[in-house]
């Protein structure tokens, strides 16, 4: 099989990685790839967003499967294109992939399929918004559209509210996205991905996993990308696995179907672990980043495999198993990220790290300059390791981390602490 991975980052280097390691795969491509992803496929210099040249190349190659990395190109409806011209692909079609790329649209499917979310309202009206929360709430403001993971404002009360309303709406801080926020109850718990194969008619759950999304330990600071992840949750158990099933993607799958829509790809649903059960904080139309690193990791069915099936329509043939240790993926980032951040730093010691046999360093933001890996991102790496408990992947993790340094490198230090807290290891 030849295939084309859509993409640069970290995510993309460990389907890559992952790909790359089946017996069916002769060859993997990778547009526009990156140096880390170099070392395990064939960069092809075009970008995610250049659709027509992308569908040009999968043909002129016979690629015999794209699988589709980051949203935009999915908003944009790469899959449209491609299926119009008869090539796989695996990533949904521009409507379905809505359900990321509006987030009103994500919460009207909720809503109509009584999918279990924060309540919630819809406003295109400065003074409205503003009235709306004068009844003094804790809550959470969200510029509608893609603002590249920054336009969710958390707010205590009315005062914080109506600043980020003027701000979001008033002021245009995420630009076009603030024509429209959605104004949501704000939910108290432990947040956790979920991740599913969905084609149209069944639906495949994949390893559950979290996020670690403030750049400082503790749970402090600004949002970012996700700076570290492991695989599994232990805060989704049974009870929570199966709530997930029955009340999201149950219903998601039906109500997608009812629209006409269908849905080959990845669905990610961001959770928050309630009190009264898991709710859905956001949907995604593509794997997470970081949480596919540590989650392909513990991946031991052939990925070509599932992905094909995927974009084939034959789900309910296949099933996935995954390896009973846990993994951990610790971001190193540049300093500044998730603001400005400087790049092009000399990373040392990633050498050292070839013949680590638990674990791997996915590359996010490198270049290679004479022989030598520099910095060239805000998120870096993804150093991931595997252990027979949380706490020993968590360790080893740190132990492949110890071994890098640049100057102005910055980690934290309790990627799954909470994690290995729940298993009491
Ligand atoms: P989103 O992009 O909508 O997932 O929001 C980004 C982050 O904001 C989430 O990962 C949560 O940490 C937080 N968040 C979003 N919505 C809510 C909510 N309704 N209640 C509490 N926290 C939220
Ligand atoms: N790590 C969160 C995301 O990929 O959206």
């Amino acid at each position: 099989m030849k295939i084309l991975v859509i993409g640069s980052g970290g995510r993309e280097h460990a389907l890559v990685w992952k790909l790359s390691r089946s017996r069916r795969v002769d060859k993997v491509y990778c547009a526009p790839g990156s140096a880390g992803i170099r070392q395990q496929a064939e960069p092809v210099d075009i970008g995610a967003g250049d659709l027509d040249k992308l569908a040009d190349f999968a043909a002129r190659e016979a690629i015999d499967l794209t699988v589709v990395g980051p949203e935009q190109p999915l908003v944009l409806g790469i899959s449209d294109l491609f299926e119009s011209r008869g090539l796989k692909v695996f990533g949904p079609g521009r409507e379905a992939a809505r359900l990321e790329g509006s987030k009103a649209f994500a919460k009207e499917l909720m809503l109509e399929n009584g999918i279990p979310t924060a309540a919630c309202e819809v406003f295109s009206d400065l003074a409205e918004a503003r009235r709306y929360v004068a009844r003094d709430q804790p809550c959470v403001v969200k510029a509608d559209g893609l603002a590249a993971g920054k336009g969710v404002i958390l707010c205590s009360g009315r005062a914080e509210a109506e600043a980020a309303l003027d701000d979001v709406m008033g002021r245009k801080i995420f630009g076009g996205a603030g024509d429209r926020v959605v104004i949501e109850e704000r939910l108290i718990g432990e947040e956790a991905s979920f991740m599913a194969l969905m084609d149209g008619d069944d639906f495949l759950p994949l390893a559950s996993s979290q996020d670690h999304k403030r750049v400082f330990d503790g749970d402090e600071g600004p949002n970012t990308g996700g700076m570290g992840a492991c695989s599994p949750a232990p805060v989704v158990d049974a009870a929570v696995h199966d709530a997930v099933v029955e009340r999201v993607l149950k219903p998601l799958s039906a109500g997608l179907k009812r629209r006409g829509l269908v849905y080959r790809g990845v669905l990610y649903a961001g959770l928050m672990v309630t009190e009264d059960g898991p709710k859905v904080l956001e949907f995604n139309c593509r794997f997470g980043d970081p949480e596919c690193q540590p989650v392909m990791m513990r991946l031991e069915t052939d990925l070509p495999s599932l992905l094909l099936a995927t974009a084939e329509g034959r789900l309910r043939e296949v099933n996935a198993e995954w390896s009973g240790q846990a993994a951990v993926c610790v971001v190193l980032a540049s300093r500044g990220y998730p603001g400005e951040y400087e790049t092009g730093m000399e990373i040392s010691g990633l050498d050292t790290l070839e013949s680590w046999s638990r674990g791997y360093a996915f590359h996010a933001g490198t270049t290679r300059r004479e022989n030598r890996w520099h910095t060239g991102g805000g998120r870096v790496l993804g150093v991931t390791a595997l252990g027979d408990t949380m706490a020993a992947a968590t360790r080893e993790a740190y132990e492949g981390v110890s071994r890098i340094s640049w100057e102005g490198m910055h980690y934290r230090r309790d990627i799954a602490r909470r994690a290995v807290d729940r298993n009491g290891s």
